[in-house]
């Protein structure tokens, strides 16, 4: 078979050359007892880039998130999010599990949530209604597609939260994907949020980790939750090693992986048998759907793995599609001709 090209999620990097001499070479110390400068390094360096007085390196974007849902939260609280968001849908119910809090779920317009429509689920205090704790925000939208909130759209949803005097969270593992679309830095993105959790494993290519960053209060208690979690890594200097290189060098080609996707919609688009809007593709992620009630995607990835192609099948007609650091222009080409193939026209 040919080399395999695997576009199911970002998630697959491999790292860089650089990051593995950096990992090799890295200066380590105990992290529970706050004492590996390289991850000390690391953190300083998140909190610089979003603009935020502190950072805690934690070892999933799952963690970060369920961290900063454990801080804001009480057990018998409401977390007000997109339907679709990660935080309610692939992080194991640890919102309820670990914290004792429900997801109210917004539905959005692809990921977009209308103020109006999140003022609506917000519940007062009023002794019958259960009281919501925090608002959480995903941007780029994963279920959505990569889906792209403008800063415009996160001022208006922040201003809802603050009116009703709530904490929020930013669920940015791939905000530098919305931030180089857009042209404006991410901590333009993440205003006004208490806390925003971005991820170095995913299109930055580190092998592992996200980062958490927030006011200092906010990352002294997250950093007993960590623990709690069983979070508390010791000389994770070796992995935050990798995660200073993805954030020195990895962050200017994510451009790359937004224009690659953009193409591979584009000629989607051109095939009998696929539906997909190339113009909702904001970044790097690429949703589309199975026009044949003969094929479930299940078979299309299945039929489309014999080419090398790996794509992630969700439900019954739809299929997921991510570009990353090791997908090329010639991949692009490769992928389209082989769905061609292996799709049933309508
Ligand atoms: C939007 C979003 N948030 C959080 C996560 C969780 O990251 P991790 O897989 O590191 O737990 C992901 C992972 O894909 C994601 O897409």
């Amino acid at each position: 078979m040919n080399q395999i090209i695997d576009l199911r999620s970002d998630t697959v990097t491999q790292p860089t050359p650089e990051m593995r001499q950096a990992m090799a070479n890295a200066v380590v110390g105990d992290d529970v007892y706050g004492e590996d400068p390289t991850v000390r390094s690391l953190e300083q360096k998140a909190a610089d880039l979003l603009e935020r007085p502190a950072g805690l390196f934690v070892p999933s974007g799952s963690m970060g998130n369920q961290i900063a849902v454990h801080f804001f939260t009480r057990p018998g609280t409401e977390v007000v999010g997109e339907t679709q968001c990660h935080i309610f849908n692939f992080e194991m119910g640890a919102m309820s599990a670990l914290s004792g809090a429900s997801p109210r779920p917004v539905q959005g317009c692809i990921g977009i949530l209308e103020p109006e429509d999140v003022e609506k689920a917000v519940h007062p205090t009023t002794g019958y209604t259960t009281p919501t704790a925090l608002l959480t925000l995903e941007n780029t939208h994963n279920l959505a597609g990569g889906r792209i909130m403008s800063p415009e759209r996160m001022d208006q949803l922040v201003a809802v939260g603050r009116k009703h005097g709530l904490p929020i969270h930013l669920d940015g593992a791939r905000i530098f994907n919305a931030s180089d679309a857009l042209g404006v830095p991410a901590s333009r993105l993440a205003r006004g949020c208490d806390t925003v959790m971005f991820c170095l494993s995913k299109g930055l290519a580190a092998p592992v980790g996200s980062v958490l960053v927030g006011d200092e209060t906010v990352i002294k208690e997250a950093r007993r939750i960590r623990k709690l979690f069983g979070g508390g890594m010791r000389q994770a200097g070796i992995i935050a090693a990798g995660g200073i290189v993805a954030l020195d060098t990895m962050m200017t080609r994510l451009g790359d992986d937004n224009r690659r996707a953009k193409r591979l919609a584009e000629s989607l688009a051109e095939i009998p048998g696929i539906a997909i809007d190339p113009q909702l593709v904001d970044t790097n992620i690429v949703f589309f759907r199975l026009r044949s009630k003969d094929q479930t995607a299940g078979d299309f990835a299945q039929e489309l793995a014999r080419s090398g192609i790996l794509v992630h099948a969700l439900d019954d007609d739809a299929v997921r599609a991510v570009t990353h650091y090791h997908i090329t222009d010639t991949d692009i080409e490769s992928a389209v001709d082989a769905v061609r193939r292996a799709v049933t026209p309508r």
